[in-house]
């Protein structure tokens, strides 16, 4: 058990940028105020703060008049995030808000919130003045285990679609951009709708998929034995779940910060998310969670759940694991409370036309992380359309 108010620190070192310390801990929002002129090199003049429009003004107002309270002129700037919004237009809007703030080159732009105000305002603060500090304060889990370490940032594209309408390219412009902090309170995960809780999941037991490479081998088990406790909020178990689905994920960015291994790195991140890209900007498709019929749109972490299962399937056409191996996955994701089955998908050629447009198809060829056994993951080149059939018919509702 942390002592209340102790705080946890995962160091994150990328090859091309200063490293830096995701802190963990409850209640440790407020203290970011006092650290920023150590973290910054000097006391700033100003600050911009992109704000989640979810997120209740009582968790992020200790941290906005701590800074005030140092001397700094704080700008404001509140998002209501949707994928839709995640889009070159806001980028553009906070853009033009940053500069209106006169931030200069040495003042930071701090990101309160989920993925998505992480991802634009990172991506702000990438281009703003070619490249300001980012301090990202994650507000989700899949944020706090995910999104905000890395140094990913980006925003989703629009194009014609094929079948009228517009298709969102998600991601798919961006740049790295790391951050100088990350601020993981867990408090903030209080009021998170459980919905967007088990989402968060979702990217934790995909961790646990690959994590016996990358120094926690027990991973995958501990998520399956602690999501009861994680969904009921208990702190040590949010405190422990952050710090190690971070360990992880600074391993790996260490290790490949640009994801450019042809062998594995950052793209075993991508476990699951080939599949899950297919699916969750698709209409129609439908999903039941513990309490009934899922509201849609999916979630991305509940696409990714899903994926999760459709890889190791995947996997196990090819030979690589067991059908056990697929339960475990299934069960996992199960105690997520995440759903294991979908309706409402198209055909698998269409599926699979889907999965080669993601970006993770390198010269036309469907690249995917698979299970090279449960707990290590590996990327594939060309996998055989059958396998990747048998991944969307283990989720085929
Ligand atoms: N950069 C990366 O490496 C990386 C990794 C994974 C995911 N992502 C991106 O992250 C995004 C998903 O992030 P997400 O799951 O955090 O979703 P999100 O940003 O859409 O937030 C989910 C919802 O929770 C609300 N919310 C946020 N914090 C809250 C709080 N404390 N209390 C109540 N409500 C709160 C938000 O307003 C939103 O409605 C996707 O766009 C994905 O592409 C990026």
């Amino acid at each position: 058990v942390t002592p209340a108010g102790a705080e946890r620190r995962v160091r994150v070192e990328p090859a091309s940028a200063p490293a830096y310390d995701v802190r963990i801990g409850a209640g440790i929002l407020r203290r970011l105020a006092g650290d920023l002129p150590e973290l910054l090199g000097a006391a700033p003049g100003r600050v911009f703060v992109a704000l989640d429009a979810g997120v209740p003004g009582a968790f992020s107002a200790p941290l906005l008049d701590g800074i005030r309270a140092g001397g700094a002129e704080v700008s404001c700037w509140t998002i209501d995030p949707t994928e839709r919004v995640k889009s070159l237009e806001t980028l553009g809007v906070l853009l033009e808000k940053i500069a209106a703030s006169r931030l200069e080159r040495r003042e930071p732009v701090i990101a309160v919130g989920g993925g998505i105000v992480g991802d634009i305002a990172g991506y702000a603060a990438a281009s703003y003045r070619r490249g300001v500090p980012v301090i990202q304060c994650p507000t989700t889990l899949l944020a706090a285990v995910d999104a905000s370490v890395g140094g990913k940032t980006g925003v989703n594209l629009s194009i014609p679609g094929d079948a009228g309408g517009s298709d969102l390219l998600k991601n798919m412009a961006g740049a790295f951009h790391q951050p100088v902090a990350v601020v993981a309170d867990v408090l903030a995960f209080a009021s998170l709708p459980d919905r967007e809780l088990r989402a968060g999941l979702a990217e934790c037991v995909k961790h646990g998929t690959i994590a016996g490479d990358w120094g926690d081998p027990d991973l995958f088990a501990w998520t399956r034995r602690t999501a009861a406790a994680v969904l009921a909020r208990d702190e040590a178990a949010l405190i422990e779940c952050v710090e190690r689905n971070v360990g992880v994920k600074a391993r790996v960015v260490a290790a490949d910060e640009r994801e450019r291994s042809d062998t594995g790195g950052r793209a075993l991140l991508n476990m699951g998310h080939t599949y899950a890209h297919a699916m969750e900007t698709l209409d129609g498709v439908g999903a039941s969670g513990p309490d009934g019929p899922l509201e849609p749109p999916l979630l991305h972490g509940e696409a990714v759940g899903l994926g999760l299962i459709a890889a190791a399937a995947c996997s196990r056409a090819m030979g690589r694991v067991g059908d056990d191996d697929v339960a475990s996955v299934r069960d996992a994701v199960n105690a997520c409370g995440l759903p294991t089955a979908v309706s409402g998908l198209p055909g698998d050629d269409a599926l699979v036309a889907r999965m080669a447009h993601d970006k993770k198809a390198s010269g036309g060829r469907l690249r995917l992380t698979l299970l090279r056994s449960l707990g290590r993951g590996e990327l594939i080149s060309g996998p055989p359309l059958e396998a990747v059939s048998a991944g969307w018919s283990a989720i085929r509702a």
